[in-house]
């Protein structure tokens, strides 16, 4: 295991804009908002020493006092972040105390996460700068054209849906965001990968959905 200490960056700033602009993110599943449950396996890791909150501006209070009620201490700082999800991003890394070198990125979407494979990302990131956790897709997956005819059907074996957390070295990260932030990325290893680097896929758990529409609410029963 690589020991190394690591800063989170939880994002929370989004507008839930496929879910009728609910805000995931405080939707209450057992009586605690969603956030909680990312909080809480993020703060039971160990190498995880600190943890900054991204939110939107309207509800910096909010979650802040929702973070004082459940007593997350590994919280420094709640921030606000920006329209596209890599605003926020770029918004937390630049709040990451100087001390850390390497950074792990997570959607308080995602709140089905495990702490062993939390651990496994944190290890693979240290080790190749940047790790994302992925499963190999189960559908066959076609690319097609305008018309909407199959161009080629893809090999299954060489396709994997990411999830996160993501973990990477923070000056890379941070060099990524300041050279192509005029780009868009729907993820923080596409930034890496702009520059060259290669990101390691840790292989995770198909448990680990981000709730997106409201198909996806019927496993927030697991939860409770
Ligand atoms: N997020 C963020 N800042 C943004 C957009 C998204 O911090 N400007 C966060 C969301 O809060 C979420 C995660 O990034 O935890 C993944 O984004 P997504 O699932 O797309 O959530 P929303 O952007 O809220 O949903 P939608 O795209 O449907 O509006
Ligand atoms: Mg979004």
């Amino acid at each position: 295991m690589q020991n190394k200490d690591i800063c989170a960056i939880v994002l929370a700033a989004g507008s839930g804009s496929r879910m009728n602009n609910i805000k995931k993110q405080f939707l209450k599943v057992n009586d605690k908002p969603l956030i909680y449950y990312s909080l809480k396996t993020l703060s039971c890791c160990d190498n995880i020493k600190n943890i900054i909150v991204v939110t939107k501006e309207e509800d910096v209070e909010y979650t802040t006092n929702i973070i004082k009620e459940y007593n997350f201490k590994k919280v420094i700082k709640t921030i606000k972040g920006g329209a596209l999800r890599q605003d926020s991003v770029y918004s937390g890394l630049k709040c990451v105390p100087e001390e850390f070198e390497y950074v792990l990125i997570h959607d308080s979407a995602r709140p089905f996460i495990k702490k062993e494979d939390v651990l496994n990302v944190i290890n693979d990131g240290i080790k190749y700068n940047s790790a994302t956790l992925g499963v190999k897709v189960k559908d066959t997956v076609k690319e097609i054209d305008n018309d909407g005819f199959v161009n080629k059907t893809l090999d299954r074996d060489k396709l994997v849906n990411i999830q996160t957390p993501q973990v990477a070295n923070k000056s890379m990260l941070t060099e990524g965001f300041n050279k192509f932030n005029d780009r868009i990325f729907t993820d923080d290893t596409s930034i890496l990968e702009a520059m060259g680097i290669k990101t390691k896929i840790t292989f995770g758990d198909y448990s680990n959905i981000k709730i997106t529409t409201k198909e996806d609410l019927i496993y927030l029963k697991d939860l409770i």
